[in-house]
């Protein structure tokens, strides 16, 4: 999908023009005149009143069709966004040009792009048949260029999370979401280092090892560094990549494993950052660590009861290889501490806790102060993804009292999963600022709806981008 800006007197022939009306069917601030024009027996048949998530076609005068996309009660970067997207899936033609981006909100032609992209989204690689989506080129009335790119450069690396983590884990072994990442890495001119088994043995990821044990197919682990000339910060990242979770000998029942290939979301969400921070140019210096393997049954598998050496850190007695994310974590924040960033975050589809916590739209954030947690949160407002802030109840940490190791990976007590998992990853986060996001409930999205396509939702990506420009900007 390209995206443009045209001026006001754009040819419409054989194009889709978008506009937008609020509820009521008020005409959505700068488009107007289009309304005028309508007849409101059209809108009374189709029952349209411009609400949220309807979209009406009719026909227009010099455009091959004219679509009203409900906007809703307030204009704003998120309804904006929405009804963009529920606009481009309903358009029928490889053109679509639209004035939403005037509407005088802060962000607009943010949410347009994004509402474009994002909505327009389509994981087809393994589809035979079938149409794709129709539009191919979008035209903003009067946008700013710098504008669009920056927003465009968003989009892309969150659809590029979302294809990884569509791919089926068939296709995605550790060391092919390695590969895939290198490769787009490259392309962004972020240095890229893939270690092997035999670097991951040498440098003592025990955890890692532990987790991987248990499938043929080898861990990889992932390093990206983006250096810009004159950073103003260093931001530290570190991914969950479980390529499939299948819960290892505690293993999973049918339907709590049906979803586990999106168990690398972490990992695809820190990485795709990494790459949209340097295609930005932000100057931030960004290191991310991937851990990445399969937690799956094999003869060698890691078993209740075993005793794990992460790298650095308590030794982990493993009551449950279904708590395998806290694991690979452990040696991933221990990786990630020895280029000493200013800030580390972490990113985990983590706990079903999380998920039974807050649902499937907003993720948990704990802060290792409350001023980390609050600049994720100011950071994910201006991204437009949902996030609340869960304690790090310290605690806790007692009902992770192991008998024979310093610490257990599953909590004595069956309530406040998300916390007790949190409270384990702060034994190997360091003293300094660190941030966890478990993103268990969003990393899918379960149906279809404005900037959202059922499947992978690539959440977190514009919240870390611009958790990196508020750390350009704070100092
Ligand atoms: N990957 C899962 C968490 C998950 C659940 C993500 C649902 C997305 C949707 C994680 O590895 C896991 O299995 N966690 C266990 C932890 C428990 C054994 C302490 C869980 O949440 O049940
Ligand atoms: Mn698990
Ligand atoms: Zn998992």
């Amino acid at each position: 999908m390209e995206i443009k800006t045209v001026a006001p007197d754009v040819e419409l022939t054989g194009a889709t023009l978008i506009v937008g009306v609020m509820t009521d069917r008020e005409p959505a601030p700068g488009s107007g005149e289009v309304m005028a024009g309508v007849d409101s027996a059209f809108l009374d048949v189709a029952k349209f009143e411009g609400k949220p998530g309807q979209v009406l076609a009719l026909p227009h005068e010099h455009a091959a069709a004219l679509l009203l996309a409900g906007v809703g009660d307030e204009a704003s970067f998120d309804s904006v966004r929405s009804a963009v997207g529920n606009a481009i899936r309903a358009v029928k033609t490889t053109r679509a040009v639209t004035t939403l981006n005037q509407v005088p909100i802060e962000g607009a032609t943010r949410a347009v792009v994004e509402g474009a992209m994002l909505g327009g989204y389509e994981y087809r690689e393994y589809k035979t048949n079938g149409e794709a989506g129709a539009v191919v080129t979008v035209e903003l009335v009067d946008a700013e260029e710098t504008e669009i790119r920056d927003a465009v450069i968003g989009a892309e690396v969150t659809n590029l999370a979302r294809d990884w983590v569509n791919t089926p884990a068939l296709d995605l072994a550790p060391a092919t979401l390695a590969a895939r990442i290198a490769a787009a890495a490259e392309d962004a001119a972020v240095s890229c280092q893939v270690w092997d088994p035999e670097q991951i043995r040498e440098a003592a990821l025990g955890a890692l090892l532990g987790v991987a044990a248990g499938s043929e197919r080898s861990p990889s682990l992932v390093v990206l560094e983006y250096q810009p000339a004159e950073p103003k910060g260093h931001l530290g990242l570190v991914g969950k990549g479980i390529t499939f979770d299948s819960g290892g000998l505690s293993i999973k029942t049918a339907p709590f494993m049906e979803e586990m290939k999106d168990d690398m979301s972490g990992a695809a969400a820190v990485a795709a950052a990494t790459i949209g921070i340097a295609r930005l140019g932000l100057p931030i210096r960004v290191t991310a660590v991937m851990p990445l393997t399969d937690n799956a049954v094999g003869g060698n598998a890691t078993r209740p009861g075993d005793v794990l050496r992460p790298m650095t850190g308590p030794t982990i007695e493993v009551l449950n290889t279904d708590a395998e994310g806290r694991l690979v974590l452990a040696d991933g924040l221990g990786v990630v501490r020895r280029y000493q960033p200013d800030l580390i975050v972490d990113v985990a589809t983590l706990t079903g806790a999380a998920r039974v916590a807050l649902g499937d739209a907003i993720a948990a954030v704990f802060g290792s102060n409350s001023e980390v947690a609050a600049r994720v949160l100011a950071a994910a407002s201006r991204a437009g993804e949902h996030f609340w802030e869960l304690p790090l109840f310290k605690e806790y940490r007692k009902q992770l009292d192991s008998d024979i190791a310093d610490i257990k990976n599953i909590s004595a007590s069956r309530y406040g999963g998300a916390i007790a998992a949190a409270v384990f990853l702060a034994e190997y986060a360091g003293d300094g600022p660190w941030a966890h996001l478990d993103i268990a409930g969003p990393a899918r999205a379960r149906e279809t709806t404005g900037e959202q396509v059922k499947g992978a939702s690539g959440f977190g990506v514009r919240t870390l981008i611009e958790l990196a420009k508020g750390m350009a900007e704070s100092v």
